[in-house]
């Protein structure tokens, strides 16, 4: 009942898979799924968009023979009723004999369940292959569903000399075409995107994705004393005192992750409560020599540091 060298080269491949669903599966978690018979690959399949197919349901909807077949999958088959019948009753009827798995499913309500099922109709089942590089992909879902608040990217541009906007007010830019390319895909992986209410008075940010094909993530604006008046009505408006409450209305809307834009003082103020998994920052080639000095990097885990 242990993996083998096959199993992990196989569970990178459904990795490798379901990466292509980021930024359209959200709130679901990436799934991928390869079906192999005989040493073959017989089919594939991932989860492509919230609300569609999972990804068992892709690769088994195929034409094919699957019974005997080992059957690969990032997380635990579901076994309920959600948009889409159980994944774990299919494998089940296309006769799999055997179910390889990364991550268990985090939800409590359901973890074991899918498993359970499998292991009651005689399938072999082998758990947590490549789970770290799982839990990495995946990121957003489990810090969502462990830390019960969204995945937060600290995100910034700043001049070459460590400004985040020159000390003369105005039209100022910091990053270059490819650069703002970047960070509006960055927009499209993440559900949502937040600034203070001074950055939104001094630069009216439209925070889409314009410069890349995707989604655009749900625009959120601090205004803590109600200063901000005519905010488009398709822009979350919060009035909250505090960064938790904050976190406890994305958590009720299901946002798993947030991009924070700035400016300096909401930055500062996630870093100091320790409310962030991720720094991403965009270093411009002009010098300021003055203006708003751009936050000090706090300290990260290894790889949660992007420079751009
Ligand atoms: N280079 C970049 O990447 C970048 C990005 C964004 C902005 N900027 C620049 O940054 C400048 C604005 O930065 P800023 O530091 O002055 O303002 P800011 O961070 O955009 O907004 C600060 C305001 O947010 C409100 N706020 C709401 N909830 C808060 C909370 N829990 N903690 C702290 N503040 C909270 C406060 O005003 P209330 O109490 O009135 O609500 C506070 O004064 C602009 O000039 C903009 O151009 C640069
Ligand atoms: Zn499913």
């Amino acid at each position: 009942m242990t993996a083998d060298k096959a199993d992990i080269f196989y569970m990178q491949r459904c990795l490798q898979l379901a990466v292509k669903g980021l930024g359209r599966t959200r709130p679901n978690p990436l799934v991928g799924c390869v079906v192999v018979k005989d040493g073959v690959v017989v089919s594939e399949g991932y989860h492509q968009e919230y609300g569609h197919n999972h990804a068992e349901r892709n690769a088994l909807l195929r034409q094919g023979d699957f019974r005997g077949a080992t059957l690969y999958v990032n997380l635990e088959p579901c076994s309920h009723f959600g948009k889409t019948p159980p994944c774990a009753d299919l494998i089940v009827e296309k006769g799999i004999s055997r179910v390889v798995c990364c991550n268990d499913d985090p939800n409590p309500l359901v973890a074991g369940r899918g498993f359970a099922k499998l292991e009651a109709a005689g399938i072999e089942v082998v758990r947590h292959v490549l789970e770290d590089e799982g839990r990495e992909l995946n990121r957003r879902f489990f810090t969502f569903m462990e830390k019960k608040r969204p995945y937060v990217i600290l995100k910034w541009a700043e001049s070459a000399d460590g400004f985040m906007a020159p000390a003369a007010a105005g039209n100022y830019w910091i990053s270059d075409d490819v650069q703002t390319a970047l960070s509006h895909r960055m927009r499209t992986e993440e559900a949502a995107i937040l600034v203070g209410s001074q950055t939104y008075l001094d630069d009216r940010p439209r925070l889409t994705a314009r410069r890349y094909r995707g989604l655009d993530p749900l625009p959120i604006v601090l205004d803590r004393r109600g200063r901000l008046h005519n905010v488009p009505p398709h822009w979350l408006h919060l009035q909250c005192q505090s960064l938790d409450e904050v976190m406890h209305l994305l958590r009720q809307r299901n946002v798993q992750s947030l991009i924070v834009e700035g400016g300096r003082t909401i930055l500062d103020a996630f870093i100091a409560e320790g409310l962030y998994d991720e720094v991403v920052l965009f270093r411009g080639c002009r010098n300021f020599g003055d203006g708003l000095r751009a936050p000090a990097v706090p300290p990260l885990p290894e790889g949660r540091l992007h420079i751009m």
